[in-house]
């Protein structure tokens, strides 16, 4: 089990160092004209892979005149999406004919909420005159509608020509996750909205957005100001590798409104995605220290971090800072409707803790074995807190330490072995372990790459992840909902380097989530991805085009 700041520490820990070999733009027109003059000649680029299709003769042409016949009630906006997307990449604006008229091609939707299928599940019948969707949830419909898209030959205009093709669909995981870290480094709304639709592409659903660390606090509070005031901006940043422990001198900083959360949160909602807001505790905590010093064990002052790392000031379990969290927790339980709420959990010393009169006055009053024990006592105040407000907590694999809360949910981040332990305490799981998720990880060989923390994780490796580990039951297994990509941003600077480090990496564990990857059919993966990219241009995502260094993964 390493940490965080050891992980800092380990330089490249590089397993299989290999030379790339950039074929790719080769392969990339040889492999668009056979697809885009042959549909049904090869397998189309549609990532995740359905789980069920064969292809028909002939194609669908998809024209302004093509209709739309809606049978149950169905809410307009993820065919809304769908036409905005026809309407900017091939001009077609679809004309609204009167019955007598309806002489032309027609796309039929179905929703049937009567069956116990899945939300997200959909069957897509395209013939000759005439597209079937059947969605069993809004959804499946907003699916069937990102894989008509992905089979959308981009060169054409006026007329989109889709493949005849049966398609029958649903994912395996009910958490199909992407994090990022805005705390290291602050993105934009316009970014994160970016990012939602490479998720939505894929067809996942979960975005987790680590928003308060040592480095800054990025989410407005409107009952404690210098949270943001103070706590969001940082004198300076650390240039380069953390082992050469150089600076730059300019103050950074941002945060995003209550308003710009709210209209981030929609935006995800209409893509069907829920946001898990973090808030972090009782460690990561020196940017509230730095706004709000009473809630340390020491007096302080504090600073917002400028050094990557794992700080030995924390939360000091007052009932003050309690009083504190609870109230930012009020406004954050406001704004983001999930079911779960991130607490972080993860890499909180023990230092302060132990020498602290609170803190040692409150083990023994709680009749506690330690500082584990005070750890579990805090994340266990904070549960019972979110539980009465109706919702439940999840938290990096520390929670386990000095015992799990009665009702939390587990993220596996240091190995699998937390989300073992979870799930034979019958507790959910999400999967998120660095040797396959850790898409800040270098993914070709270093020499090669723009600076990153270290590890490598190549677009194979991330293919071959099995997310349910073999160690537990049919009944243990229930227990994990999915997995998702970690997207940490020390070394991300600018949004175009998360992009080139999350993507193609998150199309490759969207499929595993999806419950289709086969690691023997990598090949496979990587042909529709060359065809995929087109699609990734025309979003202008700057993704990494290598994908050809993968290693034989382990
Ligand atoms: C983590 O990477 N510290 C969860
Ligand atoms: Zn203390």
């Amino acid at each position: 089990n390493r940490t965080r700041r050891q992980r800092l520490f380990n330089k490249f820990d590089i397993q299989h160092p290999c030379l790339i070999v950039e074929i790719y733009c080769l392969l990339k027109s040889v492999t668009l004209v056979s697809f885009s003059n042959a549909f049904g000649q090869g397998s189309l680029p549609l990532i995740p892979k359905p789980q069920a299709m064969e292809l028909h003769e002939g194609t669908f042409s998809l024209t302004a005149n093509t209709q739309f016949v809606i049978q149950g009630n169905v809410h307009k906006e993820a065919l809304d999406l769908f036409k905005v997307f026809v309407k900017s990449n091939f001009g077609i604006e679809f004309n609204s004919l009167k019955k007598s008229q309806r002489k032309f091609s027609a796309v039929h939707i179905k929703l049937d909420k009567s069956t116990a299928k899945s939300k997200e599940s959909y069957e897509l019948n395209i013939e000759k005159h005439k597209i079937t969707i059947v969605a069993f949830g809004e959804a499946g419909l907003f699916y069937a509608l990102q894989t008509i898209i992905e089979m959308m030959p981009l060169n054409a205009s006026n007329s989109v020509d889709l493949p005849c093709l049966k398609i029958t669909d649903s994912p395996k995981y009910t958490w199909r996750g992407m994090h990022l870290d805005v705390s290291r480094h602050f993105f934009s709304v316009e970014f994160i909205k970016k990012y939602l639709d490479c998720l939505a592409l894929y067809k996942m659903n979960t975005f987790h957005w680590h928003l308060t660390d040592d480095q800054g606090w990025r989410i407005e509070i409107k009952k404690y100001p210098k949270l943001t005031e103070i706590g969001s901006v940082r004198k300076k940043s650390m240039v380069g590798h953390y082992k050469d422990h150089t600076f730059d001198s300019i103050p950074y900083g941002g945060f995003y409104t209550q308003e710009e959360i709210k209209e981030v949160v929609a935006y995800a909602k209409q893509r069907f995605i829920t946001v898990i807001p973090e808030i972090e505790m009782p460690g990561h905590a020196m940017a509230a220290l730095a706004a709000y010093p009473e809630l340390a064990c020491t007096a302080g002052p504090f600073e917002v971090a400028t050094e990557w790392g794992v700080f030995d000031d924390v939360y000091c379990p007052t009932e003050s800072t309690f009083t504190f969290l609870e109230n930012v927790m009020d406004e954050v339980l406001s704004l983001f409707p999930s079911e779960y709420i991130h607490i972080g959990g993860d890499e909180c010393p023990k230092t302060r803790w132990k020498t602290c009169e609170k803190c040692q006055h409150l083990i023994k009053q709680e009749d506690l074995k330690d500082e584990f024990e005070l750890q579990s006592y805090f994340i266990r105040r904070i549960e019972k807190y979110i539980n009465v407000k109706g919702r439940k907590i999840i938290g990096w694999d520390e929670i386990l330490e000095g015992g799990l809360a009665p009702n939390a949910a587990v993220m596996s981040w240091r190995g699998i072995d937390g989300g073992i332990a979870a799930a034979k305490q019958k507790h959910f799981v999400v999967m998120s372990p660095g040797s396959h998720c850790y898409f800040d990880h270098y993914q070709a060989d270093p020499k090669t790459e723009p600076v990153a923390i270290g590890g490598y994780t190549t677009l194979e490796k991330v293919y071959s992840y099995t997310p349910t580990p073999v160690e537990l039951t049919k009944e243990e297994a229930a227990y994990v909902l999915g997995a998702q990509g970690n997207v940490w941003s020390e070394y991300m600077t600018t949004s175009d380097y998360v992009e080139y480090m999350a993507v193609p990496r998150m199309a490759a564990l969207a499929e595993v989530l999806w419950g289709t990857a086969d690691p023997k059919q990598f090949k496979d993966f990587q042909d529709r991805l060359l065809v995929h990219f087109a699609l990734l241009d025309k979003m202008k995502v700057n993704y990494c085009k290598n994908i050809t260094s993968g290693v034989q993964a382990k």
